[in-house]
């Protein structure tokens, strides 16, 4: 399958594509490119935001979508130097002619991998400013069409207006067509909740929507590594019934919630009898990935025990453990957990989260 193949290039030859992702993750980005997708040459980049000539064979859109280290990506249409709305729009409207289905409407995204990037808001004051400017100057035929927000929904057809901190503009298109490419710099939208116990809690909830794990009221779950408790109150404004393994201390708050029991200690030292009723089971550890993947193996693989799903953070200390990521995937596919996914979400630092699934689950 190619990427959206409607999105035919027009007249521009060669393609080229646009990328972000995480500053402290370029290199690791870069030879997951190389490897993955090596029709892609190199070409202009700075930070996070990385161009791509595209020489020849088309590129698979399921390999888009399964980047560990892509933010985003989005086809080129060409760039301004010095960018104005007007001059956007005369590029985008023949590209919205050819490529908006009739009676669709179509979503713009303005982003800035300078002004955002990984772990920050993507929609910093600066970039809504330009957004609603660009907006205003919608040609009154196209009007009705563009969505009010940027927040597209699947599928749909979205503009990008990347703005670099030279002040160029580049101008590209993707269709939404996965979580993260449904909103501008495939930066996941979320502020911290007012009594979010720590940051982890962004990444869990992010997690959880991207994982798109059936976690709701009733749901059994584990926390390995749960103190001070964000990832547990992600699970437990779902409804779910949480047990949290850890040495340190939970936030009060979480130790309140009826919901909630504090298995108080390593995972190594406790009983596997304990997650005998668990079926999902998140982790987030400070040690290296082997570690994360002993422990969960120590419990998934005994006798009795029927986990569905995992979610989970492994911590690359370093950036070439990056190369290790396909034996983990390996490792955990070795488990019967035949969907495994991973992925640097925005709210993941200096780690990745995977997300593995028994599908169909049988106990
Ligand atoms: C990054 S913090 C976890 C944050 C937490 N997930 C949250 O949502 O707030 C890492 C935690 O892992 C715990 N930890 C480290 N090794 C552990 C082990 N062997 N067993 C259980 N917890 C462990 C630490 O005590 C620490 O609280």
């Amino acid at each position: 399958m190619t990427l959206s193949p409607q999105l035919t290039n027009g007249e521009q030859t060669p393609r080229y594509w646009y990328f972000s992702t995480a500053r402290g993750s370029v290199p690791a980005f870069k030879s997951e490119l190389k490897q993955r997708l090596p029709q892609l040459r190199p070409s202009y980049s700075s930070g996070g935001f990385l161009t791509y000539k595209q020489d020849g064979a088309a590129v698979s859109s399921a390999v888009m979508r399964k980047l560990i280290f892509a933010g985003t990506c989005v086809e080129a249409m060409g760039k301004l130097d010095g960018g104005n709305p007007k001059s956007f729009w005369e590029m985008a409207v023949p590209v919205l002619q050819r490529e908006l289905e009739p009676q669709r409407r179509f979503c713009l995204h303005v982003w800035s991998p300078d002004l955002g990037g990984c772990g920050e808001p993507a929609l910093t004051p600066e970039v809504r400013r330009l957004f609603h400017e660009i907006s205003a100057e919608v040609p009154a035929a196209l009007a009705e069409r563009l969505e009010p927000t940027p927040e597209a929904r699947e599928g749909q057809l979205c503009l990008d207006v990347i703005v670099t901190a030279d002040g160029t503009w580049w101008l590209g298109r993707h269709r939404a067509d996965s979580l993260h490419r449904r909103f501008p710099g495939g930066l996941f939208p979320l502020t911290p909740a007012p009594d979010a116990a720590s940051r982890a809690w962004l990444k869990f909830e992010e997690g959880l929507w991207w994982s798109g794990f059936p976690i709701g009221i009733g749901s059994r779950c584990a926390d390995i590594g749960a103190a001070p408790g964000g990832g547990s109150q992600a699970l437990l404004s779902r409804g779910a019934e949480v047990l949290g393994v850890d040495p340190a201390e939970m936030t009060p708050s979480v130790l309140r919630s009826p919901n909630f029991r504090h298995l108080r200690g390593k995972i190594s030292a406790l009983r596997r009898s304990e997650f005998l009723k668990t079926r999902w089971i998140i982790a987030d550890m400070n040690v290296a990935p082997s570690y994360t993947l002993d422990a969960l193996e120590e419990i998934v693989l005994r006798p009795k025990m029927a986990v569905r799903g995992l979610l989970f953070t492994m911590k690359l200390f370093s950036l070439a453990m990056a190369a290790d990521i396909p034996a983990y995937i390996r490792r955990i596919k070795s488990w019967g957990f035949n969907q495994v996914r991973v992925r640097q979400l925005t709210f993941n630092h200096q780690e990745v989260m995977a997300a593995a699934l028994k599908k169909p689950f049988r106990r």
